[in-house]
């Protein structure tokens, strides 16, 4: 079976300023993937061009075994869910909650065509899937930061995508939601019929389990990828962010502190 993402020797340049320079990156069968980087990294360019948004200057890539430039992105883009923070404001605000997740079925913002009994069961089953099952037939607008990105992915999952991009899905959450909303994509992997999922933080411990691998960007280049056990640890991280961090392992996690002088 091919990747379901590669990337080959990707750079991207605009305004004569490079963005991406020479990214290498393969997704493999069976892989979830978290993206770490600062601000400006290039962690969402990379995913337009997994969109195919943005193409690139250089370089080649394939997305669920299809070479672009050889398929139909529109047709490809059916695959590929996308949930960031940004979307959330994108949604009309008046909507119900289950509507907002049967508009997923077409990536439409709003309904267009009137929901069959499919739709509304799908929706359902997904919102239970993502712990969100009581908030059905509330007002999208009056529900929380949390909730609200729990709709998304289920409204993300209504299309069945082969590959789910989650774009700083943690953004804006208070500890308790956040943790809320990392149990209940964890819970999702288990499924299945799980999609891939690219995980964009930039924050090591909301890297859970799920995610095995990790790729670190730094400025349009990636310092490293691999197994994320063996990426997140303190000499690595300490080289990538050119300043001194402690990574603590917790419960299958990585909590980042900053080692006091002398230690
Ligand atoms: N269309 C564009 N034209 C010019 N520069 C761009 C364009 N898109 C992105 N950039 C620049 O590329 C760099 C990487 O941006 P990108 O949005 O990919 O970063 P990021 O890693 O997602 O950052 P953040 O964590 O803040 O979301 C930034 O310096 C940004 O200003
Ligand atoms: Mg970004």
């Amino acid at each position: 079976m091919s990747s379901v993402i590669e990337v080959s020797d990707v750079s991207w340049k605009r305004d004569e300023k490079v963005i991406l320079e020479h990214v290498d990156w393969k997704v493999e069968q069976g892989e979830h993937w978290a993206v770490l980087g600062l601000n400006g990294s290039g962690k969402t360019t990379l995913l337009n061009m997994i969109n195919g948004y943005i193409w690139p200057t250089e370089g080649h890539i394939s997305v669920l075994g299809h070479r672009f430039g050889e398929v139909d992105l529109r047709d490809l883009r059916k695959s590929i869910g996308w949930v960031s923070s940004s979307l959330q404001e994108k949604m009309y605000p008046n909507e119900r909650t289950q509507h907002v997740v049967i508009s997923g079925k077409h990536a439409s913002i709003g309904l267009y065509d009137k929901p069959t009994n499919e739709d509304y069961e799908r929706a359902a089953q997904l919102m239970q899937q993502l712990g969100c099952a009581h908030l059905i037939d509330r007002i999208y607008q009056g529900c929380s930061q949390g909730e609200k990105q729990k709709i998304l992915i289920a409204r993300a999952l209504m299309a069945s995508p082969k590959l789910l991009i989650l774009d700083e899905a943690c953004n804006g959450l208070d500890f308790f939601s956040r943790e809320a909303l990392l149990n209940s994509i964890s819970e999702l992997a288990k499924s299945p019929e799980a999609p891939h999922m690219l995980f964009v933080t930039h924050h090591t411990e909301e890297i859970i389990p799920i995610f095995t691998h990790t790729v670190l960007l730094r400025r349009g280049t990636v310092f490293a990828k691999g197994f994320t056990r063996d990426v997140l640890r303190s000499e690595v991280l300490t080289d990538f962010f050119e300043s001194p961090v402690q990574a603590n392992w917790s419960q299958d996690r990585a909590w980042l502190s900053i080692p006091v002088s002398g230690e």
